[in-house]
Formats: C-alpha cells, structure tokens, sequence
C-alpha cells in the first residue's frame, strides 16, 4: 500500500515505453474526463475500465464500509480539518515535482501511473494535495480521496483505491514546542493507560535522519507528537477488535521507511490475526514542501493510510473488488457508524482459464497485461498469475503464460461465457501487442 510508490525500476521499463506506442497508435484525438477534454498524446493510457471508475466516492456513502471507516478517522482527529471530494486529475508536478520524487523515479512510469497526458494524470496518492493544502493556510488537516496506480490483480490490489491524508503543523519557535510538549504530555498519558504494547524505533538514526533546517530537539517532539498521534488512532480502529483471545493488548509495530517528502519516516504495522499488517506511511514533512506551499516558520508531521486495506481487517472483507459491489447483498450489511463483520453472502466457483503466448519484438510487461484483462473483463477478473515465464535457448524468442481466474462476485459465470470474455482478452493481446498465441 504504502510503499507502492516505493517499489524498484523494473529493467524493463524501456520495453515498456516502447509498447505504448505500439500499444496506442490508434488513439483518439482527446479523451473526456469529468467534463474536460484532454488532448491525447505518447504518454495517455487511461483506460475506459478505469475512466468508468471515477466520481463513485465510495468513502462519502456513511454507510459503506470506506465510508464508515472515513467517519471514525475524521472523529478520531475531531479538531482537523476533513476534506473530501478534490478531483483526481493533478498535474506530474503536483503528484511528484511538488513532493520532491526524483525525476527518474519508477512511480512515474506510465506503466505504473494513469496518464491522459504527459501533463495531466490521475493521483497516485493523496499526498499530491499537501502543498495547495498547507498553501491555504491549514494548520491541523484530513483529506480523503480515490486514488488510481497500475498494478497487479489479486484480492488485495484495485488499481482504483482510497486513501486519506492527514497532517498537523507546528510553529518552529518556543510556542511550537511549548503546544508539542504539552499535546505529547497529554497523548503519552492517555496511552500509558490503554492496552496497547508499542514496538518503536529511535525517532531519529542515521539511516532516517532528521532534516538539516531542524532544531534536532524541535524535529524529535515533531516526530514523537506523530508517533503519539498514531498510535492513538490504531487504539481508536483496531483497540476492540485486533487484541486476542485472552484481551492481549493490541501490538502496534513502527518500522523506519523512505519516502522522497518526509524526514524521518515510518511505516506502522498492526498485528492482527497472527500476521503483521502494513497499515500507513508517515514521517516529518520535507522543509521544501512547506517552503514550496509559503508557510514559513513552520514544522509539520504527516501521514497517509489506505481505506481498502483497513477496511477489510475491520469488516472481514476477503476481497477488495467487493467494495465496488452494488448489490444490495453486500450494501444492505453495513450501517453508519458500526463495524461489522461481512458475512459472504454467495460462492461461485473459480473458473481458471490460461493463454500462452510467443511476445512480440516489443514485449509486454504484466502490468500492461492486466490492464487489457480489466479493460476487457471488466471486474469478471479475480486474479491473473504468471505460471510461465521462457526463453527459448537456441531461437532466443520469449513465451509467457498467465493463468485468469475469471468469478464473478455477485452471480454465477457459466463456462460458455468465461470462454467468451477469455476469447476477447486473446482478441486483444493479438492485436494490441502483436504477440502469437502457443
Ligand atoms: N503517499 C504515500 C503513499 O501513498 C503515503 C505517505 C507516506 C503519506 C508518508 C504521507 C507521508 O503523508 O508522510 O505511498
């Protein structure tokens, strides 16, 4: 979730460019999104499946489970100000530029990001809305929206999902430090009461160091204020529902992480159910973000969590396509306000089809492949794994093999048509990617 942003070049990128040439070389003059025409170009690859996905704001429904789960953080920080509903499409600038990404960093890739063109694009993060937000003047602040990346298929990766981004800013001088001592004496408190047992990490170590424009005591209450912070949220959601059997106190781990906008930074993981859950990313907001928003005299904290991946601990959603569902099934189980635990409502089985196939000179990289199953499966499509990844020793030519699990999730798919829709994700790897079918 978290550490999307995070992952590593792949050395296929090059191939990967090259493909959405080919890939796109009978594109349409503009594609039109909420409204807007954007003029298309090299770089546009949203696709219809995805364009479909925007302005549902799942998590403004008080009675969906993102919606609920939204409620209980916003009354968590009943003092911040809880934005919702800024549109999804930002500028590379504000999504990477303004955060300090490096220009050669994999989060830009259009095949990992959803472009309409090369100066338009849909969030990757919610983080893309910190310098306008710190720029208005806000001081204690929430913001929740959808977010859209390019990744794999299984139960836990949409490439449409929620997160919310929170911050709180400080002023540099002794009456900054004089509110965290107070807040963090205030917050330690509460916390040394609750049953909660915290793993931590230092504040500051020389892999996740604090910034040079700190005053290094000002920087460690910063850190330790977010820190204080958090954990009192993870009592909020997880307090009654993560401890175990005999009322063992909820476990909370911090990891040290890297993000290009924080200094230091952590990740905070949940244990819950026996394994450890990856639950947000947050660290000391970079000097140059708030520089970049003219909020001068200033430090400031910020997190960002995602909706899907707490919700489904919370509620016991197996999968994350269901929080799309419209069927009154899945709707009618949730109320305002409440945690429940879902209770799955049907089983169709699993219905697994494989394509083998020889790729063309351009080569295909997976995400390219999931994106033609979504686009023409739609969200018939359970999972798709790579089974078979060759190159032949003497003709030196490549063959890949996928297995899909096409299952609906609120009806029973007959054979006939899962052999249909697989029939049109060959259609359209032959003739988007040229490959030849084994
Ligand atoms: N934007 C990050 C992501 O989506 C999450 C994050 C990390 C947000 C650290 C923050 C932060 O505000 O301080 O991977």
């Amino acid at each position: 979730m978290t550490a999307g942003l995070a992952r590593t070049r792949s050395s296929l990128h090059f191939l990967r460019t090259v493909q959405y040439r080919r890939c796109y070389s009978t594109r349409p003059p503009s594609v039109s999104l909420l409204g807007k025409e954007y003029p298309t170009d090299k770089t546009t690859n949203i696709t219809s499946a995805i364009a479909d996905k925007v302005g549902r704001n799942l998590y403004m429904n008080p009675s969906h489970p993102l919606g609920i789960l939204h409620a209980l953080v916003s009354s968590h920080f009943r003092d911040f100000n809880s934005m919702v509903g800024l549109p999804p499409v930002v500028t590379p600038a504000q999504n990477f530029d303004d955060l300090s990404f490096p220009p050669d960093h994999p989060g830009r890739a259009v095949t990992d990001s959803y472009y309409l063109n090369d100066s338009a694009m849909l969030r990757t993060h919610t983080s893309a809305h910190e310098v306008e937000t710190f720029a208005r003047g806000e001081r204690r602040w929430l913001l929740s929206a959808d977010v859209y990346r390019r990744d794999e298929i299984d139960a836990s990766h949409y490439p449409v999902f929620h997160q919310m981004e929170g911050a709180r800013v400080f002023a540099s001088g002794a009456e900054g430090r004089a509110e965290l001592e107070a807040d963090n004496a205030r917050l330690a408190g509460e916390l040394a009461r609750a049953r909660i047992a915290i793993e931590d990490v230092p504040h500051v170590s020389p892999t996740n160091p604090a910034q040079a424009a700190h005053d290094p005591v000002l920087a460690e209450l910063v850190a330790q204020n977010l820190k204080l912070s958090l954990n009192s949220l993870m009592l909020s959601l997880f307090g009654d529902h993560a401890g175990g059997e005999a009322g063992e106190p909820l476990r909370v781990r911090w990891i040290e992480a890297f993000f290009p906008f924080t200094t230091p930074s952590y990740e905070v993981e949940v244990f819950f159910r026996g394994k450890w859950l990856e639950i947000l990313g947050c660290g000391v907001v970079q000097q140059q973000t708030l520089d970049r928003a003219n909020v001068p005299n200033s430090i400031s904290w910020a997190f960002g969590l995602g909706l899907e991946r707490i919700a489904m601990i919370l509620f016991s959603i197996p999968d994350i396509r269901l929080f799309w569902s419209q069927d009154p099934r899945f709707l009618s189980q949730f109320t305002a306000g409440q945690i429940s635990t879902f209770k799955p409502y049907s089983k169709y089985p699993a219905c697994y089809k494989d394509v083998s196939f020889w790729l063309s000179e351009a080569g295909l990289h997976d995400n390219d492949f999931c994106d033609l199953v979504r686009d023409t499966a739609g969200d018939l499509v359970q999972d798709v794994v790579l089974i078979d990844d060759f190159t032949h020793p003497k003709t030196k030519r490549s063959s890949k093999c996928y297995r899909i699990n096409y299952c609906s999730m609120d009806r029973s798919l007959s054979n006939e048509e899962a052999n249909e829709v697989h029939a049109q994700v060959i259609a359209s790897l032959k003739d988007k990617f040229g490959v030849e079918i084994r």
